[in-house]
């Protein structure tokens, strides 16, 4: 969206959308939710959405559709097989991505099942610029490993580099000729590094990193769930790329790769998924795992009318207004409160406002899971749900120790569409207010630990009474009803 300008004050981020339907929110007194937590294990993802004020866990699934999205589910055509809403999608996507081999999912993680068991062999590598937890795990689960490549600078939380989540190709040519590229299953680019920030990719890197695997001979995959982020911050910070429209940056990093996934919970404002396969053989090869896993080869596991929405969700993705929405409303959370000296990462990324919880509350040592406890401590002062994004994420050592993640934070997701600027205001302040009672807040320790994605389920306990504490601390400050 253009930058709109203000006659006497400073520009804010400017909504170019109305509100048409709206959901009550509560905010429940503050010893409640104490007790909400207690309940929960302290895992965010244990809340219950009624008891949550402002849930910025994810914004994935929970983008708010456009009225054009929802009437177009009013035509959804029902057949189990070759319905008219499957081929409406796969028109839709070959003309952005110009590959019109499509494989329907029901999410995400699906297509990176189906990648990894159609592609991984135990004892192979795969190349990431940076992992996401469930693409990870697939690859894990069969024997085989990861390297992320993602150059040393994005790691540093605190910069003004414009692509944080480029890859170092110095580094994969040392990986090439360390594996061997027989034994590199694919190399999977990330546009819009999630756990590092929501970082994006720049084009130049995806075509050098593209080119030298091809070079090789080795696979070139996009994880394409981030991509409107990273096309909005191609446009905006990548200068020979400034003149070109979102749909001709779309096509020319689509060109670049072999196959390409998303999730449509992220991508295209819907819940599903989908892989496009450029090559004719590994795409029939494939679909055998969708009639096994999803679904017919014409939903994959999605109801048709998510499919009709998502369409529309792909065409509005084409559309710098809807896309920049994002990436503003992060960009004056991360200005905000960075100029309040909360140490967040900079520059503000895509997805999501993140707060570098190691700086914060770095009296917590990293096995009592930082990001973990301040994540819990924001539920507490606020009723504001975001998402741990740090060794609690992370799976441990096959050797039984932590594995302390490179980045530990605090992840504020902005769904699309979703809150409004005062509500963004709120979180600022509640954010502002804890990071000044930081030493209130205290560690955490599993009661009860899964073996796989363990932060999706497992329940912990605050090492001490900080919890009561830091509400004590709250309610004077604030009240007990809020
Ligand atoms: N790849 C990326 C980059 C993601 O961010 C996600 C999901 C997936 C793959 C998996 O997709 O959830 O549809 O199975 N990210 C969500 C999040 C969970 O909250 O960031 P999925």
């Amino acid at each position: 969206m253009p930058e709109i300008k203000f006659y006497n004050r400073a520009p804010v981020p400017m909504e170019m959308h109305k509100v048409k339907i709206v959901q009550k929110l509560t905010l429940l007194p503050a010893k409640e939710r104490l007790q909400k937590m207690y309940d929960a294990g302290f895992n965010t993802f244990l809340l219950h959405n009624k008891d949550i004020f402002m849930d910025m866990l994810t914004d994935s699934g929970v983008n708010a559709m456009s009225d054009e999205m929802q009437s177009a589910m009013l035509r959804a055509d029902d057949a189990y097989a070759g319905s008219e809403t499957f081929y409406r999608m796969q028109k839709k996507l070959e003309e952005i991505f110009g590959i019109a081999n499509l494989l329907p999912t029901h999410q995400g993680r699906a297509c990176e099942h189906i990648i990894a068991q159609h592609l991984v062999k135990p004892g192979n590598c795969v190349i990431m610029n940076y992992h996401f937890t469930t693409s990870k795990a697939h690859v894990t689960r069969l024997g085989a490993h990861v390297e992320e490549l993602v150059k040393d600078e994005g790691l540093v939380t605190k910069s003004t580099l414009p692509f944080k989540g480029n890859i170092d190709l110095d580094k994969v040519r040392a990986c090439i000729a360390k594996e061997g590229a027989d034994n590199i299953a694919y190399m999977r680019l990330e546009a819009g590094t999630n756990l590092i920030g929501g970082q994006p990719i720049s084009y130049e890197n995806m075509k050098q990193a593209t080119d030298l695997a091809k070079e090789h001979g080795i696979l070139t995959i996009l994880d394409a769930s981030l991509l409107q982020d990273n096309l909005y911050f191609i446009k905006k910070r990548e200068e020979s790329m400034k003149d070109k429209s979102i749909r001709e940056i779309t096509r020319m990093v689509a060109d670049l790769f072999d196959v390409i996934y998303f999730s449509a919970r992220k991508f295209g404002f819907g819940r599903g998924g989908g892989i496009l396969v450029r090559d004719e053989k590994l795409f029939h090869e494939m679909e055998d795992y969708i009639t096994m896993f999803e679904g017919f080869l014409t939903y994959g596991g999605m109801s048709v009318k998510e499919m009709e929405a998502m369409i529309v969700g792909f065409e509005e993705t084409m559309d710098f207004d809807v896309i920049s929405q994002g990436p503003q409303f992060i960009a004056h959370c991360v200005k905000e409160l960075d100029a309040l000296g909360v140490p967040m990462i900079t520059p503000g990324g895509g997805l999501g406002a993140h707060i570098d919880a190691r700086q914060v509350v770095d009296h917590i040592p990293s096995d009592q899971y930082p990001a973990g406890s301040l994540v819990a401590a924001l539920y507490l002062c606020g009723g504001i749900r975001g998402m741990e994004r740090g060794t609690l994420s992370e799976e441990r050592n096959p050797d039984g120790t932590e594995h302390i993640a490179s980045v530990e934070m605090v992840r504020l997701a902005f769904p699309r569409r979703v809150f409004t600027l005062s509500q963004t205001e709120y979180v600022i302040d509640r954010v502002k207010w804890l990071y000044d009672h930081r030493h209130l807040i205290g560690g955490l320790r599993f009661v009860h630990e899964p073996k796989t994605l363990r932060f999706f389920t497992g329940k912990l306990e605050p090492v001490s009474d900080w919890p009561e504490k830091l509400l004590e601390a709250y309610i004077a400050d604030f009240g007990a009803d809020q």
